[in-house]
């Protein structure tokens, strides 16, 4: 690096960290404010010795998480509230619990991201790339074992000779006048850093591709691999139509799987016939199923108080004559199958839980419109009641 004769800093090397914490202190106390220290590692007590306050990189960090977590707010209100609501299990458009995952993650990452983009550029003027200390006896050292101090030339009371002075009378082992560089800067694209980098790129993703595409696929055996079998979607020359798949013998059943033979039909003339026993048990698990999965629409006694506000059509009541005079089968058939509106729910509940509704359902009618023999029964048998 060629110089300027325009002085930069007077510096100073110590050999071990006591001495530089001493001068560091007696520096500060002469009254020097612009001055910087240098050591292989960092020295504990250092930041009181040179009379340091705080970093300021905290408030950026703050700054930014919080604008990160306000942000993404109010970006998943405008995205799911605003924009394109969408009505899932009757749940709120915008509901804060379930948003704190993603509001908390985009805080850590803006305010991660924004301390690490501010230290480099703001706190530690990158591209500047040509400090004056760079390439100097002084840096060399105090890259290495030992410990160096610096006073700038702005400092107000600089003074070449009595700084030389104080420094010596400090214990140093050396003192060195630091000039200004005569570039401003490197230049960051010189061919061999391109070529290095051209190097770096093609080299990594020959790599990655032999590692990925040809290492990985070497076989101690392939039987396991390739079978002499046919894929699905395969074209095979052993049938006449050339395909190697065959549709299954006519009345074919999938194992575990039970056909719904009304499935599809709005209004089927025949239903299945209830098979189920209404026990106590029973009927507990009709009406758990009953309040997870029909109340949001139909309220919680089926009377077609839903509770979505609107934003689904309203259930209707199960206590009109109409649906009193529905077969069990027939909301057996609603549930499976859904009508109109209403969605079918066969994938959500297994045929058990749906029998156990339909039972429970017939509980609500029967309560709604108890009868004084309903009354007497209970007083008969009251062990059951509960
Ligand atoms: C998302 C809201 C919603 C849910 C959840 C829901 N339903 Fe419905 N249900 C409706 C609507 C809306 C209708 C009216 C559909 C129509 O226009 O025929 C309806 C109709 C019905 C009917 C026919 C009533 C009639 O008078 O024709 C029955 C029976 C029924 N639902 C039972 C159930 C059962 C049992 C469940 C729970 C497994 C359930 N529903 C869950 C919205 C819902």
């Amino acid at each position: 690096m060629s110089r300027s004769n325009k002085l930069h800093s007077v510096a100073a090397i110590f050999d071990n960290p006591d001495k530089v914490i001493f001068a560091a202190e007696k520096v500060r106390d002469e009254g020097y404010k612009k001055f910087d220290v240098n050591t292989p590692y960092p020295i504990h007590g250092m930041d009181e010795a040179m009379g340091l306050g705080s970093s300021k990189i905290g408030f950026v960090t703050l700054f930014f998480g919080l604008f990160g977590g306000a942000f993404i707010l109010l970006f998943m209100w405008w995205s799911l509230a605003l924009s394109y609501p969408l009505f899932i299990g009757g749940k709120p458009f915008f509901s804060l619990p379930a948003f704190f995952p993603i509001t908390f993650e985009t805080a850590v990452l803006f305010a991660c991201v924004s301390t690490f983009i501010a230290l480099i550029t703001v706190f530690f003027k990158l591209p500047f790339n040509n400090h004056p200390l760079h390439d100097t006896d002084y840096m060399k050292q105090v890259s290495v074992d030992k410990y160096g101090i610096y006073i700038l030339l702005e400092d107000e009371k600089f003074d070449k000779d009595k700084i030389i002075e104080l420094f010596n009378s400090l214990g140093a082992s050396s003192t060195e006048l630091i000039y200004q560089p005569k570039e401003e800067k490197y230049s960051m694209f010189q061919p061999k850093y391109l070529i290095f980098l051209v190097f770096l790129a093609v080299g990594t993703s020959a790599s990655t591709y032999l590692m990925l595409n040809k290492l990985m696929y070497i076989n101690p055996f392939n039987w396991m691999e390739f079978q002499e079998k046919l894929n699905p979607q395969e074209s095979s020359l052993f049938f006449a139509d050339r395909r190697s798949m065959r549709t299954p013998v006519n009345g074919t059943v999938a194992r575990g799987f039970i056909p719904y033979p009304y499935k599809g039909i709005a209004n089927p003339k025949e239903v299945l016939s209830n098979p189920t026993l209404p026990t106590t048990s029973f009927l507990k698990l009709g009406k758990k199923k009953y309040l997870t999965f029909c109340s949001p629409c139909h309220g919680n006694f089926g009377e077609g108080d839903s509770r979505l506000n609107g934003q689904f059509p309203n259930g209707p009541t199960f206590h009109s004559d109409k649906v009193r005079n529905f077969k069990d089968g027939m909301i057996y058939h609603i549930i499976t199958n859904g009508q109109n509106s209403m969605s079918a729910y066969d994938r959500q509940i297994s045929r058990e839980e749906r029998w156990a509704i339909v039972d429970y359902i017939r509980v609500l009618q029967r309560a709604k419109n108890a009868k004084n023999s309903d009354l007497e029964e209970i007083k008969k048998e009251p062990s059951t009641n509960d």
